[in-house]
């Protein structure tokens, strides 16, 4: 069994990627090809955004977004302890400081009121860890729809416009998720989404987008994806990135674009079967009403996690654990001085959650036995 499968994927879409792949080939036409900017039309119609600039990564979406509002040394950027390392990377790379905030303890993602306080403490002059510097400007604010939940956005929104703030979605987990009528990828200042193999729309390596609505910050964040270029390709008007996603990885985006609706429902299938057997037995995902996820991971929590996932190992049952330490207390931030018990639902949730095989493919058979190997040893 897989967690993902991926390969099911490929059979449902063939013949459409290997003629786009072929298209390209007899082309040669490998880099910003006619496929870029036709994916790009077709993300921002599919979620409602303005517009949408595709580049190399997840991460380097993210980056380009604070590239392109000049996040640099002296701001502080808020964000969710509880998600994947490239979200605060791409804070300290620049030169800012990640500010790390908790997590609600029924969606997971950062307690809007816990934020709020972060960001007054730091306006305020308070110590927020004791590696953080004093005097910082609360510039932006980056929350994570993770496992594919859509952060709460109207008060997200409402807080960036009270306290002046950038608003970024990390939404590289929720792409086809919505929050009442609009959709993943179209709040706040900017999105960022990724198209890693494993997200809910995956290319065959690496590939992201950015959104945003503002003709003039698009216009920047173009310069920025190709070396800060100007009108000509060898004037160079600000310091950017090699930052451009590869014509065949649009390609097969665009192959899966095709379908990608079908399987966002598939998805709400398998997501719903999972709940209706598990609950009551372990903790099941919760989804708030006039939500959907984009479910790039059906995570549950138990008290005994080692010993659940070894027995579902024992019946060739995949499983992973999205994510073992939260950022505040991973090494490479240490220098903040952050400490164990101070994010304490971020940490209890890290203890004791895990994910289940989730993709648009799994058979029932195959989930059936699944749930009924969870409700055996739990
Ligand atoms: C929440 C989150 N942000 C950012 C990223 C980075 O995306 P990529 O791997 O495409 O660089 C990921 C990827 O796993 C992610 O889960």
């Amino acid at each position: 069994m897989e967690f993902i499968d991926l390969k099911r994927q490929y059979q449902a879409i063939k013949p459409s990627v290997q003629k786009r792949l072929s298209d390209i080939l007899e082309r040669a036409s490998f880099v910003m090809g006619k496929e870029i900017s036709e994916l790009e039309d077709s993300l921002a119609h599919y979620t409602g955004a303005g517009h949408c600039l595709t580049c190399s990564s997840g991460t380097d979406a993210l980056l380009l977004a604070l590239m392109a509002k000049g996040v640099g040394p002296g701001d502080a950027v808020f964000t969710t302890t509880f998600t994947f390392i490239a979200t605060a990377e791409v804070i300290s790379l620049l030169g800012a400081t990640p500010i790390f905030v908790d997590i609600d303890k029924q969606t997971y993602n950062i307690d809007v009121w816990k934020l709020r306080s972060a960001i007054l403490s730091v306006k305020n002059g308070g110590v927020v860890a004791a590696g953080v510097p004093a005097g910082l400007t609360a510039k932006a604010i980056i929350p994570v729809d993770l496992f594919g939940l859509c952060a709460e956005y109207d008060a997200l929104e409402a807080m960036a416009k009270e306290f002046k703030m950038f608003l970024l979605e990390d939404a590289a987990q929720s792409f086809g998720a919505t929050l009442g009528a609009r959709m993943a990828c179209s709040f706040g200042t900017m999105a960022a989404t990724s198209f890693f193999p494993a997200k809910p729309l995956g290319c065959y390596g690496d590939g992201g987008a950015v959104f945003c609505d503002d003709k003039d910050t698009m216009d920047v964040l173009k310069s920025l994806r190709i070396h800060g270029q100007g009108a000509d390709k060898y004037e160079n008007v600000r310091i950017g990135i090699n930052g451009r996603m590869d014509t065949m990885q649009a390609a097969v985006v665009l192959a899966k674009m095709e379908i990608f609706e079908q399987e966002m429902e598939r998805r709400q299938v398998v997501a719903a079967r999972y709940s209706h057997g598990l609950r009551g037995k372990v903790v099941v995902p919760h989804v708030p009403a006039g939500t959907r996820s984009a479910w790039a991971q059906y995570s549950i929590q138990c008290d005994n996690r080692e010993g659940m996932m070894s027995a579902l190992k024992n019946k060739g049952i995949p499983t992973a654990i999205y994510y073992p330490k939260p950022l505040h207390l991973q090494k490479a931030f240490a220098q903040l001085g952050y400490e164990r018990g101070q994010f304490p639902v971020a940490e209890e949730i890290a203890s004791r959650i895990f994910s289940l095989p989730m993709h648009p493919y799994l058979e029932e058979k195959d989930q059936d036995m699944i749930i009924d190997a969870i409700c055996k040893a739990s």
